[in-house]
């Protein structure tokens, strides 16, 4: 493997920002990852592994290594003709969408609600990805993992993984320490929609789609939906939501909706999950554009989630005006905004 100097990470991060690496490596096999960790220059440096880089802003070069994760393969490892379950193994490299795409065509489902999220299948466990009803530890069954400090390869049940709301042990406790090579889900023969997430029933009788939906059609209509507020990474930077929605008390909740009786709300063990985005609208920041000419980042004008990069911005700008955004939030409501998007 080419441990190659100096590389520009602008093609490898979906906010397409200019920064570089002082080392750059791709892998494409457990082998291969364990033979870069034990060379000098990777063992000593600070490493970061890198999938699609859909989750990622960068305030500054990397001077360290990047290890880029392409390691392939999708298989139906086993199937259990009793329970209609079928257990599907894929290679941490591999595009999530893509094994998304390979169930369905499988006839498999379980993973349909979270069509169209970019990025790896190795970095969907790091924070557990969620999206229109379902998150990954719905359908998860184990992942393979090597230590960076051993080489050795650990096997994770979904019980050791400390799944949350975009949470996981590897964001955690375990932070730095493991590099997930594999991972298997377990996924229904039997068609099991879920429609519970009020916008695909909408979005399915839009598209003239009646009856009992096949996974197929709850694939499309997330995938239209998604197309239809979140901005494509190939048009525009961004890593999808910056912030993760806060979950308040239900006596905090109580407090704010007495003042903006709009306020949406959803139930959730302890109290009380807000959007961030009608926060974040509500401080006026939505359609925001900043920087020379017609701006060179600023606030999504379809979704107040998302921050924006049109080019010609840093890392920098677009960090100073998420602290800015969680500085308003604070100001008007009380509330304190967490950021999802992992910043370097
Ligand atoms: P990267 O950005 O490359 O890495 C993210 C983190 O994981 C980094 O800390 C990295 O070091 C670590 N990592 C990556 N791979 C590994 C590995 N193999 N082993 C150990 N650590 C690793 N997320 C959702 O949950 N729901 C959504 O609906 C959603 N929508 C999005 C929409 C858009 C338009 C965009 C741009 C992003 C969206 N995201 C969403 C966020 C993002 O797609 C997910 O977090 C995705 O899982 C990141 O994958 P990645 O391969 O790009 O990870
Ligand atoms: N809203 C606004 N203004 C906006 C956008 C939304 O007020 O500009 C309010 C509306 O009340 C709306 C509510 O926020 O009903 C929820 O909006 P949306 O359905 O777009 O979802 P979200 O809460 O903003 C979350 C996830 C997304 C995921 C969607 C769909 C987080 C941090 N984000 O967004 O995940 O795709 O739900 O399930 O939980 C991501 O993690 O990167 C991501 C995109």
């Amino acid at each position: 493997m080419v441990l190659e100097e100096n590389v520009s990470l602008r093609p490898y991060n979906t906010f397409g920002l200019d920064v570089q690496a002082r080392y750059f490596a791709r892998f494409a096999s457990a082998d291969e990852l364990r033979q870069l960790l034990r060379r000098p220059e990777v063992q000593h440096a600070e490493k970061l592994i890198l999938g699609g880089g859909s989750n990622l802003l960068f305030t500054q070069d990397f001077n360290g290594v990047v290890l880029k994760n392409e390691i392939r393969g999708l298989e139906i490892s086993s199937e259990d003709g009793e329970t209609g379950t079928a257990l599907v193994r894929a290679g941490a490299g591999e595009s999530w969408h893509g094994l998304v795409e390979y169930a369905l065509d499988q006839g498999l489902s379980g993973i349909e609600n979270l069509s169209l999220i970019p990025g790896t299948v190795g970095a969907a466990p790091l924070q557990n990805i969620g999206a229109y009803g379902a998150e990954l530890r719905d359908t998860f069954d184990h992942l393979e993992a090597v230590a960076i400090g051993t080489g050795e390869l650990r096997v994770f049940t979904a019980g050791e993984c400390g799944f949350g709301y975009r949470e996981s042990v590897f964001k955690n406790t375990l932070k730095n320490q493991f590099v997930v090579t594999a991972v298997v889900l377990c996924l229904h023969r039997q068609a099991q929609p879920n429609v519970r997430y009020g916008a695909i029933s909408e979005t399915l009788a839009e598209l003239g789609i009646e009856g009992e939906p096949t996974p197929h059609d709850v694939s499309r209509a997330v995938v239209h939906i998604r197309r239809s507020k979140l901005p494509d990474p190939a048009e525009v930077g961004n890593a999808g939501s910056f912030f993760k929605n806060p979950e308040l008390s239900q006596a905090k909740f109580d407090h704010l909706k007495s003042q903006y009786p709009d306020l949406p709300g959803y139930p959730v063990p302890g109290g009380v999950k807000v959007p961030a985005a009608w926060l974040i609208e509500r401080a006026g920041w939505k359609g925001l554009r900043r920087g020379p000419g017609a701006g060179t980042h600023g606030v999504h004008d379809r979704q107040a989630l998302v921050l924006v990069h049109h080019g010609g911005a840093s890392g920098h700008d677009l960090r100073q005006l998420a602290e800015e955004i969680i500085a308003s939030v604070r100001q008007q409501f009380a509330v304190e905004l967490h950021p999802e998007v992992n910043i370097l």
